[in-house]
Formats: structure tokens, C-alpha cells, sequence
């Protein structure tokens, strides 16, 4: 009889796409996947770690899916992804019933690792700085929208951040694989693609000569001028390749480092039609100061400067950005200019955080932190600005004709279906499970919180 798995996915979408990898991974040694966890024989948490909560999350889902065991002797609960890397061996102490525990790299060896676990709990996190998981097709959890890894790993460092550390290097994939992937995605009917990576704009794939190892060569940091020859493709080239593939209508990528952005990038954005009209561009804090502590590597000069010119060759652009409340030795002037800065570029919306300590990053060895309670009011005057802005931002729309591909039906209400713009909004329109994965043209009647809504026009036809 065939082994069922389930697998559960916590945080950003560098883990959805993991996940999808996974899936392929154990289908192809036999494995089958389900969506109910009571008919699962194995339980994965795929974790993340990124801030605390998103752990204690995670701890306590683990508490309550364990007492499955007393039913179903045989279950197994494997924890992989970045709380797994992070924390290792540690795990068997926090919970006790866990049977294995996999790091990023080692996924390939999931259906072994799982045999072994039967015995005695297994434990593999070992870093791979070669791993991208080649000639592997990920299995996808929808068939609307395909999320692409075209790198993996993060070289930044920002002195707040865990993802260095359970990430590992960055490596970038090649583009004739990540152009095949795209290419079954679309011939498969997903027509909507995001390309992901910690910072896709480091992003550097070079096409060597045959008779050198390109994925040894790709995945060492070489000194641009130690490179040795071969046809080099930035971000940018990668973009425009992918945006000749026929079957894909729309193309996005993230995360953006501002201190990358270049001008080629922001030029291809304009000229190619199927990147959407949207910038994930995270700011983490609006003073100058707090930025270079962060070690973000740029100014707010510069960040400005990117946004003018953003909106200057796509004047439709939606920017949504990343913001860090209460940073050690954040003042409460330096909190302020990152109001200042929100205030003055107007997001379309943000991700706002408190800041969390992270044990082993440099951060967490700051002096001077900000009281817990200072960051949770800070983080609240911090929504409670965005929200107006963003309220503000979608009423803007009202009147207006938006393209949306069509996702799902709506959560509130049966007979409204609910899709996404070319700029990422979320709108909902009176329609049926007909619509799903059409691309229709909806007008724009009204925005409540963070969702338009409107009515039909058109039809894909
Ligand atoms: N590579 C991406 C995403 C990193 S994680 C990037 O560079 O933007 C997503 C967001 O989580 C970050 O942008 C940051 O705003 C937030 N974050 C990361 N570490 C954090 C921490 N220790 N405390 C609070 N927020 C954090
Ligand atoms: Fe973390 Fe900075 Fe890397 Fe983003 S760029 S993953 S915030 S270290
Ligand atoms: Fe979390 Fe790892 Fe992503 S820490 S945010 S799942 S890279």
C-alpha cells in the first residue's frame, strides 16, 4: 500500500515553492500526496524562522498534530525548512515525537531519510552550497499561478535577519532550466509566474563552454573580474527571456534589494508586456542611520531616487514595500523619519513588522533595544498610517477598467469570484466557477479595506 503525506507550509514563498519540490520528490519514490491530514501517514512541516512568533507558530501546530500518534502508531512527523536547518538536533528536545528532521539542501533525500526515520529519529541538515535541485519539476499546488525558484541562498547579511543563516549562499539556477520550467507551467494552463529569490536582483547565471562545470563555477562567489568567460545573464536578460514564453500572460518577481535595482532593470520592467506593473521593494526603515546598522547598503537618497524612477518609466507602478518597527537604538526621531519616508512615497501596502531578535545574527547582540512595548506602539502607528494611505490608494481606482485573472471564488460571498490585477490588488465581481483562470476586464465600483470591487465588462473570449 502506498504511504500518504501531507505537507504543511509556513512562511514566505521561497517555502511554497520548497514544498512543491518536496511533493515531486517523494511522488517520484512512490509516495502519494493528500490534502487530508486524518489519511496522512506522514506529517512534514515545512518551517520557517524568520521572526519568533512565526516559530512558536509553528511549535504549537506541531503540539497538537502529534497527539495523532495514539491513533496511528505508524505516523510520522518530519520537520524541514528553515526552523529545521536552524535548530537542528535541538528539535528532538522540543518535541519529543518528531522522527526526522531535514535542512533546505538535503530534500533529494527525503524518501531515504523517511525509511530511516522508522528505526530512529534522523536528523539531516548538512548545507549543500551546490544544491538547486536540478532536472526536478515541482509539482504545483494550483494550477493558476506557478511561483519559480531562479535562486537560492542570501549573501546580504542584514544584521536583523535569519535567512543567511538557514539559507546558506546564494546560487543562481540556469536560465534554460528555469526557462523549461516556465514553459510547463504555461503549456500546463498557469499563466501567471513569479520568479523568487532572497534578492533576484544578484541574480548572475553565466553560460560557460561546455567543458566546464557551470554548476560548480554558478555556485562560487567569484570577484566579476576572476569570472571566466562565458555568456552572462543578469536579472534583466533573465526577464526578457522569459517574457518571450507564449503561454504565460503574467511575470513577477521577489524580493528586490533597492541596493540592486539598476537602471537595466527598471528599463526592461517598461518594455516587456507580461511583467506586471508592481515592485516588491522592501525600505526596513525610513533613517539613514538605522539603514546602515541594518546593513542594507543603502540611503534613503537612493531609495527615493529608485521609486522616482520607478514611477517615472511605469507611471501605473504599485510599490508595496517591508517595514521593521523598533530596531535596536531606533530613536524615536528615526522612527518617525520612517513615517516621514511611508508618508512621502505612498505605498500601495506594506508588510510591517515589530522587530524580533533572532539568536546568531548581529542584531541580537546590539545594545540599546527598544522595549517590547515601544515596538508594538510604534508598529501600530506604523499600520495605522499604511492603512489610511492604502485605503486611500485603492479609492483611487474607483472608475477604472482593471484586467484580472481569475482566482478563486470569494471567500464572503458564494456567488462573487475574486482575482488579482496586473498590480496585485485583490478584486471581487459578482461571476461564476466558470471564470477560474480567465482573464476578464472588471470596472471598478467600489474599495473596502484592502479589496476592489466591481462588476464584469468583458470576457476573455
Ligand atoms: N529577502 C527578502 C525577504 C526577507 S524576510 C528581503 O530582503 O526583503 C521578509 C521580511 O521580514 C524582511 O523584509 C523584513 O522586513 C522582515 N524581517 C526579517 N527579519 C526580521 C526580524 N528579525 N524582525 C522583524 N522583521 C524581520
Ligand atoms: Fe534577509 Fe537581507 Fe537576505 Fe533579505 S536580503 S533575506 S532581509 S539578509
Ligand atoms: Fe521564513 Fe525561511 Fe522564508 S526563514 S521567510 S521560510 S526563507
Amino acid at each position: 500500500m502506498t504511504m500518504k503525506f501531507i505537507v504543511k507550509t509556513y512562511g514566505c514563498q521561497m517555502n511554497v515553492a520548497d514544498s512543491e519540490l518536496i511533493i515531486s520528490i517523494l511522488q517520484k519514490s512512490g509516495f502519494s500526496s493528500t490534502d487530508k491530514i486524518e489519511e496522512a501517514d506522514i506529517i512534514i512541516f515545512n518551517t520557517c524562522s524568520v521572526r519568533e512568533n512565526a516559530e512558536s507558530r509553528v511549535i504549537g501546530r506541531i503540539s497538537n498534530e502529534v497527539s495523532r500518534k495514539t491513533t496511528n502508531k505508524d505516523l510520522l512527523i518530519g520537520i524541514v525548512g528553515c526552523m529545521a536547518q536552524r535548530l537542528g538536533d535541538e528539535l528532538k528536545k522540543i518535541n519529543k515525537k518528531i522522527d526526522f528532521i531535514v535542512g533546505v539542501d538535503q530534500y533529494s533525500k527525503l524518501p531515504e531519510i523517511i525509511e530511516v526515520s522508522r528505526q530512529k529519529v534522523a536528523v539531516e541538515t548538512t548545507f549543500n552550497t551546490t544544491e538547486i535541485y536540478e532536472n526536478l519539476f515541482p509539482t504545483r499546488s494550483n494550477n493558476l499561478n506557478a511561483f519559480v525558484t531562479i535562486m537560492r541562498g542570501c549573501n546580504n547579511f542584514c544584521t536583523y535577519c535569519i535567512v543567511p543563516y538557514t539559507r546558506g549562499r546564494e546560487r543562481s539556477r540556469s536560465v534554460t532550466e528555469i526557462y523549461n520550467e516556465i514553459e510547463q507551467a504555461g503549456r500546463e494552463g498557469l499563466k501567471d509566474v513569479t520568479l523568487l529569490g532572497q534578492n533576484v536582483n544578484s541574480y548572475l547565471y553565466i553560460d560557460y563552454p561546455e567543458n566546464i562545470s557551470q554548476r560548480a563555477l554558478n555556485s562560487y562567489n567569484y570577484q566579476l573580474d576572476e569570472m571566466p568567460m562565458g555568456e552572462r545573464y543578469d536579472f534583466a536578460d533573465l526577464l526578457r527571456k522569459v517574457n518571450e514564453i507564449k503561454d504565460i500572460k503574467r511575470l513577477r518577481f521577489i524580493t528586490s534589494h533597492p541596493k540592486d535595482l539598476s537602471d537595466k532593470l527598471i528599463n526592461t520592467m517598461a518594455e516587456c508586456d507580461k511583467v506586471c506593473e508592481h515592485i516588491h521593494l522592501p525600505l526596513q526603515s525610513g533613517n539613514n542611520e538605522v539603514l546602515q546598522k541594518m546593513n542594507r547598503n543603502y540611503t534613503i537618497d537612493h531609495y527615493m531616487s529608485l521609486i522616482h524612477k520607478l514611477r517615472s518609466a511605469m507611471p501605473n507602478i504599485a510599490i508595496t514595500t517591508d517595514i521593521i518597527a523598533g530596531f535596536p537604538g531606533e530613536t524615536e526621531e528615526q522612527f518617525d523619519q520612517t513615517l516621514q519616508i511611508v508618508r512621502a512615497v505612498q505605498f500601495d501596502f506594506a508588510f510591517m513588522f515589530k522587530y524580533s531578535e533572532r539568536s546568531g545574527t548581529k542584531a541580537c547582540d546590539f545594545p540599546d533595544t527598544v522595549p517590547e512595548k515601544v515596538r508594538l506602539e510604534r508598529l501600530q502607528r506604523l499600520i495605522d498610517l499604511q492603512t489610511e494611505i492604502t485605503t486611500l490608494k485603492y479609492k483611487q481606482r474607483i472608475g477604472n477598467i482593471e484586467e484580472v485573472y481569475v482566482e478563486c471564488q470569494s471567500k464572503r460571498e458564494s456567488r462573487e469570484m475574486s482575482g488579482k490585477t496586473r498590480d496585485f490588488k485583490i478584486t471581487v465581481f459578482e461571476g461564476d466557477d466558470s471564470l477560474i483562470g480567465k482573464f476578464v476586464n472588471v470596472k471598478i465600483t467600489d474599495a473596502v479595506g484592502w479589496t476592489l470591487k466591481g462588476e464584469i465588462v468583458q470576457c476573455e473570449t
